[in-house]
């Protein structure tokens, strides 16, 4: 049962995907698992006039259509919905928000204002709120990405909520922070001294961060075509879960203490300019092709695609993290559309032996990797090198897989979506698995260097078949190392 006090939370946005896909859902599972407060309430906000039991009912629906999993529980559903009210306003008019007021009591409770619209709504809401006193403190507010265009935009949202909400009621979301197996990395890297003393430049040859999915720009081309690959999925996740790998080990498993290790991940990055554009970088942009046996139309044949878009669907990029612990370890990171299959995975590749005493069975001993399985299997794989048993004169050596599957390992435990897990840390008040402000700024002030670079080297973006994993070149940007990207 919850420890945390009785909550208002405001969902603004209520109607939207992200809210219907997967905040009502997760809340749902919350209150399933007795995480919410008997008298938490939750205030659905959009712009159509619905009833109350209009509202419910869409809930409701909602809920049995995106919850497959396992059954729904009615007297949970019921529950639930008896904590919805609804409250149908403009948000871009801020005389309407006194509306709220009817539906809310921060007098009792703590207001939590989950800000599930776009950003460009973000100040005017932020203003709404604080014309009806629902700003102050202990009041907490979500806010979803992304978080700007660039660096100068970032600064202007940031900005506008800082006026009213102080860091410490700011709850910023990368839904990869709520992930068990992301979680799992500080599990892995600070409970485990197998890996923390072998955790950098002097074990570690290099590291791979692939985000890997099938989809393609999922009907919302035109914002997807203003985003791009590198905005989308490397500014806020990749950079975030390298973060995660690359900090130093935190005091403590706290907000402050976190987000202060990986904020300085963040600041070593070396730049990436126009003198080093091209050999450290790769995008791409992808053409028809077969994913899953199914035929996909290219980016540009897209529902509402125009016939031109240098837009990025693929993104490999070489990394250097300039301190002491990483020095000289590449970290290679590739996200991209339409690959072969969704796979989200960290892979460190440790340095290979220095004597190879079995040089007349194998002539290079290949090194030692550990895989982590981010989704969709999720995992944790060790490849060594074993004696294949038999009585030949010479050893027979083998890469073999120490492989500890998830679902295996805890197949009594249901594996949370991320937003049940973050939804949980915004009610109770915990910020370890959201993001700071200096951390957005930071990653876009090395994404924006990108960009610039990108937009100075008049290249374009390389072609690629949906269902590859990406162009030639991200194969040129491992291999002018001497390496490849796992695929096993
Ligand atoms: C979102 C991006 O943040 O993450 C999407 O906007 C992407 O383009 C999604 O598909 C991937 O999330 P996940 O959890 O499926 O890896």
């Amino acid at each position: 049962m919850t420890t945390a006090a009785p909550c208002d939370l405001i969902l603004f946005g209520t109607l939207g995907d992200l809210a219907r896909r997967k905040l009502l859902p997760a809340l749902y599972q919350l209150d399933r698992a007795g995480l919410l407060h008997d008298a938490s309430r939750i205030i659905g906000v959009a712009r159509d006039g619905l009833s109350v039991s209009e509202y419910r009912q869409r809930v409701a629906d909602s809920l049995g259509k995106f919850i497959t999993k396992e059954p729904l529980d009615e007297a949970v559903v019921e529950r639930f919905c008896a904590r919805l009210s609804y409250c149908g306003i403009d948000l871009a008019e801020l005389e309407a928000y006194a509306a709220l007021t009817d539906h809310v009591d921060s007098s009792s409770r703590t207001v939590i204002s989950y800000f599930a619209t776009p950003p460009a709504l973000f100040p005017v809401i932020c203003d709404g709120l604080a014309s009806i006193g629902l700003t102050e403190a202990p009041a907490r507010v979500v806010l979803e990405k992304p978080l700007g265009h660039d660096l100068a935009s970032s600064k202007r949202i940031n900005q506008h909520v800082g006026r009213y909400f102080d860091e410490s009621q700011i709850y910023r979301i990368d839904h990869y922070l709520g992930k068990e197996t992301v979680l799992n990395l500080l599990a892995l890297r600070f409970a485990n001294s197998l890996f923390s003393s072998h955790w950098d430049h002097t074990a570690i040859d290099s590291v791979q961060i692939t985000a890997a999915e099938q989809v393609g720009v999922e009907g919302r081309w035109s914002y997807y075509d203003d985003a791009g690959q590198l905005r989308d999925m490397v500014q806020n996740h990749l950079l975030q879960v390298l973060s995660l790998i690359a900090m130093e080990p935190p005091t403590r498993l706290d907000a402050e203490n976190i987000r202060e290790e990986k904020l300085k991940v963040l600041k070593s990055l070396r730049p990436i300019t126009v003198s080093n554009v091209r050999d450290d970088t790769v995008r791409g942009q992808y053409t028809a092709g077969f994913v899953a046996d199914q035929k996909v139309p290219g980016y540009l044949q897209e529902e509402g695609a125009r016939s031109r878009s240098a837009t990025e669907t693929f993104v490999a990029l070489k990394v250097h993290i300039d301190n002491w612990r990483w020095s000289g370890v590449p970290f290679y990171l590739r996200t991209g559309k339409r690959m072969p299959e969704k796979r989200t995975e960290v892979v460190i590749s440790f340095k290979p032996q220095p004597h190879n005493i079995f040089y007349e069975t194998l002539s290079e001993l290949p090194a030692n990797k550990l895989i982590i399985r981010l989704q969709p299997d999720e995992g944790v794989e060790i490849q060594m090198l074993n004696k294949v048993p038999g009585l030949g004169k010479q050893m027979q050596l083998q890469t073999t897989k120490l492989d500890l599957s998830f679902f295996e390992t805890f197949e009594h435990h249901r594996i949370a979506d991320a937003y049940e897990r973050l939804l949980l840390e915004a009610i109770e008040g915990n910020q370890y698995l959201f993001v700071h402000r200096e951390e957005v700024e930071h990653a876009w002030r090395f994404i924006d260097g990108v960009l610039a670079a990108w937009h100075n080297s008049a290249e374009l973006p390389k072609n690629y078949q949906a269902g590859t994993w990406g162009p030639v070149a991200a194969v040129n940007l491992l291999a002018q190392d001497g390496r490849q990207w796992d695929e096993s």
